[in-house]
């Protein structure tokens, strides 16, 4: 009755709808913790109030008998919460390694972190960012490392997360039950970016999946729409398209100014300036700002490379 209760008024709102069985069983076991937490607050409080009402002191004469102890009501208060306590110890291992268990036949894909997106890798060589694409009811297994500090790969709907290290690999597995996008955040503090340190899982069927896989995703774009394109899934956390500050420059009217830098000297933003400033942005330090920006040398195809350059010359024209 009670589980009722709490079960619908709050599947939806608390947590956001899962996305896979394992989640499912997850939330089962999280109201589970809920209802007992009520449950046993109600006793004590209640009972609590109930004694100091019922038991207070009427007058003088008043006087409570000596009790020092009752065996039987001590064990029952250890024992009961202990059996309490077991079973939702168990309940939580057996969830637990479920949620560790990595499936043989899984669909193994790579996933990077770096300040302050994430990539994705696909066996067949199919790179994307910002963007992890999966098919429904197949297990998946995310084999995951970082390009420089540590992060942490959480995707709420599917109630599983785990840290992503630099330097070794760590794995995630599940199997999406439902079709949709569902939201990736970082959760391990990893510099200034972090709150935007965000992706998509697109959950597809398979057949959907397999078409996407094949496909060269820049098929029929001019070379500054594909370079919108890596710089909405790259970029954003750290640069605009209006010539607003963030982490880095805005990139509006920038081509072709010069730059001034850290270390005194100057040069006209060109072609390759910019392409220097993208895969090996520590070379030049504009002035006023940090080291921050992650190297995308071998990050990026040439396609998309020049994409970039056309795409920030392009902000230069419009309004
Ligand atoms: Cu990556 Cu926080």
């Amino acid at each position: 009755m009670f589980s009722l209760l709490i079960n619908s008024a709050s599947a939806a709102k608390w947590l956001p709808a899962p996305a896979t069985k394992l989640a499912e069983e997850v939330d089962q076991l999280i109201y589970f913790l809920v209802e007992i937490s009520v449950l046993s607050s109600l006793l004590v409080i209640g009972g609590f109030v109930y004694f100091s009402i019922r038991f207070r002191r009427k007058s003088e004469k008043d006087k409570p008998p000596a009790i020092t102890h009752n065996y039987l009501l001590e064990f029952l208060w250890s024992f009961i919460p202990f059996l309490i306590f077991m079973f939702v110890f168990g309940w939580g291992w057996l969830l637990y390694d479920k949620m560790r268990d990595h499936p043989k036949e899984a669909l193994e894909i790579h996933v990077y972190g770096q300040m302050w997106n994430w990539d994705f890798v696909y066996k067949n060589g199919k790179k994307s960012s910002g963007i992890l694409t999966v098919p429904v009811n197949k297990p998946v297994k995310l084999i995951m490392s970082s390009r420089d500090v540590i992060h942490s790969f959480f995707i709420p709907s599917f109630r599983i997360k785990q840290d992503v290290l630099p330097g070794s690999y760590t794995a995630l597995s599940f199997t999406a039950s439902k079709k949709g996008k569902f939201p990736v955040f970082c959760t391990e503090l990893c510099g200034a970016g972090h709150s935007s340190m965000l992706a998509t899982v697109h959950v597809m069927e398979l057949e959907e999946w397999e078409k996407w896989l094949a496909k060269n995703p820049y098929k029929g774009m001019s070379l500054a729409q594909i370079g919108g394109s890596v710089f909405q899934k790259s970029c954003t956390a750290c640069h605009t398209v209006t010539t607003e500050k963030r982490i880095g420059p805005g990139l509006a009217g920038l081509f072709g100014t010069k730059r001034e830098f850290e270390k005194g000297e100057a040069k006209v933003a060109d072609e390759n300036y910019i392409r220097e400033s993208i895969l090996n942005p520590s070379t030049r330090i504009v002035k006023g700002y940090g080291n921050l920006m992650t190297p995308f040398a071998g990050l990026l195809t040439e396609e998309e490379m020049t994409g970039l350059v056309e795409y920030i010359k392009s902000l230069n024209s419009s309004p």
